[in-house]
């Protein structure tokens, strides 16, 4: 059986991760580092797709050769942290669907708020990797995941930079068939939400907004 969740425990990601982290770091270099991660966490994240063979011809004669099984990917970016994973993502799956999930946290409650989605047709044909980079109390995962299994998905994935254990714990107790990629665990969440040590707040961090 699949393990619910896989740490990234690649030097190159980790490497990549302390830079992230570090609060001198320029948006230009947290932008580029992102998106370098996401390839690297991409690769994780579709070792196991179903594979097929298609009859080609290289120039010294024909072979059966492996190619995807099965419908086009979706990748569903959770707005707006979700688009910078996207971004490189896109570069080594260029055909995937896409979709978004608008949500934010109301700050007094901590809940999540829906106020926007738009997503691929036929979901229940396709592996559908959902993208937000920071997995803090996992309440907005778990309700753009409630979202997705209502239109039809079944084989869902969540990849993230970041996940507390708090918010692998409530996504492991709502929804424990969706494996989780990450690349650290951390330590806890503080009295914001915030992830601990983290990143800070991944989107102003993408976007230089404060
Ligand atoms: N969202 C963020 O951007 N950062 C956190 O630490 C937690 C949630």
């Amino acid at each position: 059986m699949t393990e619910h969740l896989t740490v990234v425990n690649h030097p190159l990601v980790q490497h990549k991760l302390s830079i992230m982290r570090d609060k001198s770091t320029s948006t230009a270099g947290f932008r580029r580092l992102l998106r370098e991660i996401s390839l690297l966490l991409a690769y994780e994240v579709t070792r196991d797709l179903d594979v097929t063979t298609t009859t080609i011809e290289t120039p010294l004669g024909p072979m059966e050769a492996p190619t995807l099984e099965g419908k086009k990917l979706a990748l569903i970016s959770i707005l707006r942290a979700g688009n910078g994973l996207l971004d490189g993502i896109l570069e080594l799956i260029p055909a995937a669907r896409v979709g978004f999930i608008g949500l934010y946290r109301d700050p007094e409650t901590l809940q999540p708020v829906q106020y926007y989605s738009k997503v691929p047709n036929l979901l229940d044909e396709r592996m559908t990797i959902v993208v937000d980079p920071m997995l803090a109390t996992g309440n907005s995962s778990v309700a753009a995941i409630d979202l997705l299994k209502q239109a039809g998905a079944k084989n869902l994935c969540f990849l993230c930079l970041l996940a507390a254990p708090e918010g692998v714990k409530r996504m492991r107790e709502a929804h424990p068939d969706v494996r989780i990629v990450t690349a650290s665990l951390d330590e806890r969440l503080d009295e914001h939400g915030y992830i601990v040590p983290g990143l800070g707040d991944a989107g102003d961090r993408m976007f230089g907004t404060k």
